[in-house]
C-alpha cells in the first residue's frame, strides 16, 4: 500500500505558482488578486479561509477577505460581488459556503464572473467542464486528479465509483474522470446497495463527511482509495469517510485524511487564481 500525499505534491505546485507569480510580476507588473468572501461565524469556514489566506500570502498572491455578517441581506451581498467583478485588482472571487439560510447561493454564485470564478461554481464552467472544454474546475476534485497524475495512477478504462453527488465535489469528480475515459457510477444517500458498486470499483472516491461510511468489506483488493471526506470526532479529531486502519490493508494507493486531498484544494485554489490573472493579464494588453 502506498500512501497518496497530499501534502507533498501540494508543496511542489507552491513551488511552481511561486515562480510563476514572479514571472507575471516581472514580465508585466500585475499581482494575482484572490478576493474570499465569508459570511457568518462559522468555524470550520472561517479555519479554511483563513487556510486560503495564508497560502496566498506564502505563494504572494494578493488576497483580501470581506468578512460579512450572519444576518447580511441578498441585496447586500449581491452589492459586493458586483463590485468585486468590476475591481481591476481582483482575478478571482470565491464565496465560502455553505452560505447562511436567507441567502439564495445559487443567484450569488451565478452573479461571479466566470473569468473570476476560480471555484468553478458558475454554469458557464460547469457547462465547460462537462463539455470537456477548458474552463475554471472545481478545486477539490481537480486536485484529486492531479494526485493521481503524480503517481501515474491512470484512470482511463478503470470502474470509478464517486461516492457523494453535490456541485462542489461528486458531480464535477464525474465530470474530470469522465474526460480522462473513465468508466464512472456516481453513487448518493438514494443509492440502494453501496456496498454492491464499491466493491466493483478499481478506484473509490468518497466525499460525504460521513465517519466509517467505507469499510474493508465494501472495496476488493489492490483498490485506489481517494478519501475526500472532513469530520471531526468527539474528541477532536479530523477523520475521512474510510475507515483507513483496516481498508489501508487492502490498497494499492490511500489518500490519508487529513493530509491527502484537503493541501491539494488549495493548491488548486492558488493554480485557479494564477490562472486567471494570466487570462486578465492578457486581455488588459
Ligand atoms: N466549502 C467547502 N468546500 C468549499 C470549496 O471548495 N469552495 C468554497 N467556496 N466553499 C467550500
Amino acid at each position: 500500500m502506498q500512501l497518496l500525499d497530499g501534502r507533498a505534491l501540494s508543496k511542489k505546485i507552491e513551488i511552481q505558482v511561486t515562480a510563476d507569480v514572479k514571472m507575471l510580476k516581472d514580465k508585466c507588473g500585475c499581482t494575482p488578486g484572490l478576493a474570499v468572501v465569508l459570511i457568518g461565524q462559522d468555524p470550520a469556514s472561517a479555519t479554511y479561509v483563513n487556510m486560503k489566506k495564508k497560502a496566498c500570502d506564502r505563494v504572494g498572491i494578493y488576497s483580501i477577505t470581506h468578512d460579512m455578517p450572519e444576518n447580511i441581506s441578498q441585496d447586500a451581498i449581491e452589492k459586493v460581488i458586483q463590485n468585486m467583478n468590476n475591481d481591476s485588482t481582483i482575478d478571482g472571487i470565491l464565496i465560502q459556503l455553505p452560505l447562511p439560510k436567507q441567502i439564495d447561493e445559487r443567484r450569488l454564485l451565478d452573479l461571479v464572473a466566470p473569468n473570476k470564478d476560480v471555484d468553478g461554481f458558475h454554469p458557464f464552467n460547469v457547462g465547460r467542464l462537462t463539455t470537456g472544454l477548458d474552463g475554471f474546475v472545481p478545486c477539490t476534485p481537480l486536485g484529486v486528479m492531479k494526485l493521481l497524475e503524480e503517481y501515474n495512477i491512470d484512470v482511463k478504462g478503470k470502474n470509478c465509483v464517486v461516492v457523494g453527488a453535490s456541485n462542489i465535489v461528486g458531480k464535477p469528480m464525474a465530470s474530470l474522470l469522465l474526460n480522462a475515459n473513465a468508466t464512472v457510477e456516481i453513487c448518493h444517500i438514494f443509492t440502494d446497495d453501496l456496498k454492491k458498486h464499491t466493491l466493483n470499483a478499481d478506484i473509490v472516491l468518497v466525499g460525504v463527511g460521513v465517519i466509517n461510511l467505507i469499510t474493508e468489506d465494501m472495496v476488493k483488493d489492490d483498490v485506489v482509495i481517494i478519501d475526500i471526506g472532513v469530520s471531526r470526532t468527539k474528541d477532536g479529531k479530523l477523520v475521512g469517510d474510510v475507515d483507513f486502519a483496516n481498508v489501508s490493508k487492502k490498497c494499492s494507493y490511500i489518500t490519508p485524511s487529513p493530509g491527502g486531498v484537503g493541501p491539494m484544494t488549495i493548491a488548486m485554489l492558488l493554480s485557479n487564481t494564477l490562472k486567471a490573472a494570466k487570462i486578465n493579464a492578457q486581455e488588459r494588453k
